[in-house]
Parts: structure tokens; C-alpha cells; sequence
């Protein structure tokens, strides 16, 4: 008797969620009332209820994406209604546009990494091996340590002239597993590296050492893969019924100060203290032994069509904020020319809402790295987080266009900080 409520229990666990009938709401709270309904209903929002916001409830005006289990969207009309909160359906079934956002994928069926499809952990880590092998000079494969689930965390270095101290760029992606187009981004900014022949692109790639980690937290992004496409966080168990800390909450710079949650069952779980995570606090030691030379940390999330700068739990402009805005500013208006994508620039703590623990606060704060940026890419809620793969590469492109903007910005602004450019004769792609 017992093995068999095992077993059962067993088959539950692992069963894949489905959205079939889950609905996605947009709510704009056209005054303070609507936003503290909101702000209640996401206080109180934990995995274990049937509703789910895919963005943060931040001031009056401002658009947000909520999900609800067809059992409880009566529930939630009729109190938003009450509320005088007006509300819209953006997808009626959330399941029907998970089922076509990759349409070539096929659970347990590998893919190429070409950009059409969003691929798995082990598709990503396989590539990366392969680039590897393929620019044995230029390119080291790092495991710096292993999640909580015993993964390895893979990425890799990136050098067009090995022997030259440069200053190094840190690109970090997925830390929040279901934002899948972040991974399919920088593995295509990677790509490129070995293809782009324009000769000021290349002077910028190959004036730094880089690292890359497409997938900052594989346990969760496996999840996100094999059986809850809308996981956020880690796998840690933290009690019966709730995993996960929010990694981007989990650092030890302004922990807990603002933004975070202390429930486990919450999406923004900020973890029993800092670095709780094994994949973060393996990161966290990874980044300390390269921050010295850093001068940029890129940091990718998605979605809403931001460009955020340092801190999340102050409104105050410090250390070179002023400069990085108009850096952004230029930056993201060369991205807006390549497809019309429209990008808001600006502090963490305005732009969006108060988020202490980040890994980009926690590396600004400790190392004062002169570039720290974090990117929501595409969209502003349409698709959220399940932006179809054919808008892989468009995203991809123009992303890449802004990052050389902002390296490019920054070096006319700071000829000082780390030229070392020096021409490699690598085969190009
Ligand atoms: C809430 O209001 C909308 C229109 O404003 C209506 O279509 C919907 O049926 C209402 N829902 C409930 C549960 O009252
Ligand atoms: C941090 O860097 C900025 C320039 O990016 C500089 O103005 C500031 O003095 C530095 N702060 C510290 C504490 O070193
Ligand atoms: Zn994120």
C-alpha cells in the first residue's frame, strides 16, 4: 500500500504541468486603489495558488501580465471587478501557446543550435563543447562548480589573443530558468564572435577576455524544459510543498532589502540568506577570482523591454549612473533602428520596481564595475516569457547591435580603460 501511494506520488511529481485553460490577464491599475488590490493579491501569490504574475505590480499606468487557473478566474473577475480594475484577456489558453512557441522542439529529441528553436541544457552545454573543440586557441570550456542538484554550471572563455591581459566582460544568462530567449541570445552573440568581419566590431571583441554563461541555473532551467515551462527559480527543496529560491534575490549585496520575499512558496524567495543557492554561491566565487579586471557585467532577463542599470533597492543615481544612462540611451535607440523594438532605460529601483539581491547589484556594489547592465529582452506581454522561436533571431541581432553601441560608447568616453586590441588571425566562421 504504501509503495504504491509512492508511486503515485512519484508520477505527480514528475507529470509535466499544463496551462491547458489558464488564462493571461492585462491589467493596467488606472489609480492607487487598483494598485493596492494588485500589490495585495501579489503579496499573497505563492506556487501553491492558482494564479501566477509573469511581471511586477510597480505604479499607477503601468501594465501587468497576470495567469490564472480556469478554476479561479471567476474568483479573480469578480474581485477585481469589485475593485473597479479593469481587466483584459491576453490568451485565453496559455497551454495552446506554450504548445506552439517551439513548435520544431520535441521532448527528448535533440536540436541543433541555430537559433529557430529554443534548445535544452544539454543541446546549449553540447554546442558550447563543440565551439570548443572547434577554436581550441581562442575559446576554454569552464565547470566552475555544480547546482544543487549535482549539474555541472558550463561556460566559457573566450579569448582572441590569450596572451594579452585585457580587461574581461562577464554575460550572464537564465538565471531566471523560464526566460529561454536570454540563453538563446548570448549563445548567438557567442556564435557571432566567430563570424563578424566589420573592423570596428572586431577591434571590440577582441580588445577583452569574455566569459559566458548561457544558463546561470540549469536545475531550474531543466524544470522549465521537462515540467514546468513557467519555473522561475531553483530546485532547492524548502519544504513539503515549495521549491526554489529566486536566484536574483539570492545575493549578499542589500539581501532582503526590498523586493523579496522570506516564503518559500514565493517566486521571489530571496533564500534562508544570502548565497543559499549552490549555483550562486558557485558563481559568486567564480566572478571574485576574474572581477579585478572586469569592466562589464551584462546580465540578460526577459521580458519588458528594459535596459536597467545599478541598484534595486535605491532610487539614488550613485557612482556613474548619469554617464551609463546616456550610454543606454544610445544604446538602445541604434537597437530600436534595427526592428522598431523600443527599449526604457534607467535605474532598477524606478524603472521597474524595488529588487534588492541581484547578482548585477551584488557586483556592482562589491567591485564597482564601471558597465553593470541587465537586459529584459523582448517582449512587453504579449507572448511574456513565451516568445515564439521565430523571433529568436530578430531579438538576437538586435541585441547584439546594442551591446557593440554600449562598448563602443564606452570606450570613446573612457579611451583609458583597457584598449589592449590587438588583431588575431583566427579562421573566421
Ligand atoms: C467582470 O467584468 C467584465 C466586464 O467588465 C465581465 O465581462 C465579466 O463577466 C465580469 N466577471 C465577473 C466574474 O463578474
Ligand atoms: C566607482 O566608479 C565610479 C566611476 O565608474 C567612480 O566615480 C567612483 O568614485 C567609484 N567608487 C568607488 C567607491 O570606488
Ligand atoms: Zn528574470
Amino acid at each position: 500500500m504504501k509503495l504504491l501511494v509512492l508511486l503515485t506520488l512519484s508520477v505527480l511529481v514528475t507529470a509535466k504541468v499544463s496551462y491547458r485553460n489558464y488564462k493571461l490577464y492585462k491589467i493596467i491599475p488606472k489609480d492607487e486603489q487598483a494598485l493596492q488590490f494588485l500589490k495585495n493579491l501579489e503579496d499573497s501569490s505563492t506556487e501553491l495558488l492558482r494564479y501566477q504574475f509573469w511581471n511586477e505590480v510597480t505604479e499607477v499606468g503601468n501594465e501587468v501580465s497576470l495567469m490564472v487557473a480556469p478554476d479561479t478566474q471567476n474568483l479573480i473577475e469578480a474581485a477585481l471587478n469589485e475593485s473597479n480594475v479593469a481587466q483584459s484577456v491576453i490568451m485565453n489558453d496559455v497551454q495552446e501557446v506554450i504548445d506552439q512557441e517551439n513548435p520544431k522542439w520535441r521532448s527528448g529529441e535533440a536540436n541543433p543550435v541555430d537559433w529557430t528553436v529554443y534548445n535544452t541544457l544539454e543541446e546549449i552545454n553540447n554546442w558550447l563543447e563543440q565551439m570548443v573543440q572547434e577554436f581550441p586557441n581562442q575559446l576554454e570550456i569552464l565547470r566552475p562548480g555544480k547546482t544543487g542538484q549535482g549539474r555541472d554550471i558550463v561556460g566559457v572563455k573566450l579569448d582572441f589573443s590569450p596572451n594579452v591581459r585585457k580587461k574581461t566582460i562577464f554575460v550572464e544568462s537564465n538565471i531566471h530558468a523560464r526566460e529561454w530567449i536570454t540563453s538563446a541570445t548570448t549563445t548567438y552573440i557567442l556564435d557571432q564572435f566567430f563570424r563578424i568581419t566589420d573592423v570596428e566590431q572586431r577591434n571590440i571583441i577582441e580588445a577583452y577576455t569574455w566569459y559566458f554563461f548561457p544558463v546561470m541555473n540549469p536545475d531550474g532551467f531543466v524544470y522549465s524544459h521537462e515540467t514546468n515551462r513557467m519555473w522561475r527559480k531553483t530546485r532547492t527543496r524548502y519544504n513539503i510543498f515549495c521549491y526554489g529560491a529566486d536566484p536574483n534575490r539570492n545575493w549578499g549585496y542589500q539581501w532582503m532589502n526590498g523586493g523579496a520575499s522570506q516564503n518559500p512558496c514565493s517566486d521571489i524567495y530571496a533564500g534562508p540568506e544570502p548565497f543559499s543557492e549552490p549555483s550562486v554561491r558557485v558563481m559568486k566565487e567564480f566572478i571574485e577570482t576574474i572581477a579585478e579586471d572586469m569592466v562589464a557585467y551584462l546580465d540578460f532577463h526577459s521580458f519588458s523591454q528594459m535596459l536597467l542599470l545599478p541598484f534595486g533597492h535605491t532610487i539614488d543615481h550613485l557612482n556613474n549612473y548619469d554617464e551609463m544612462k546616456e550610454i543606454g540611451r544610445i544604446a538602445m535607440d541604434e537597437l530600436e533602428e534595427v526592428y522598431g523594438t523600443d527599449y526604457v532605460v534607467g535605474n532598477v529601483a524606478e524603472t521597474i520596481y524595488i529588487a534588492a539581491g541581484s547578482s548585477m547589484d551584488w557586483v556592482k556594489g562589491e567591485f564597482n564595475t564601471s558597465i553593470a547592465v541587465t537586459y529584459e529582452l523582448r517582449d512587453k506581454g504579449s507572448y511574456g516569457f513565451l516568445l515564439p522561436a521565430d523571433q529568436i533571431l530578430p531579438t538576437a541581432e538586435e541585441t547584439l547591435v546594442s551591446v557593440f553601441s554600449i562598448l563602443r560608447e564606452y570606450r570613446i568616453r573612457h579611451p583609458e580603460d583597457g584598449d589592449e586590441s590587438t588583431t588575431s588571425n583566427v579562421n573566421l566562421i
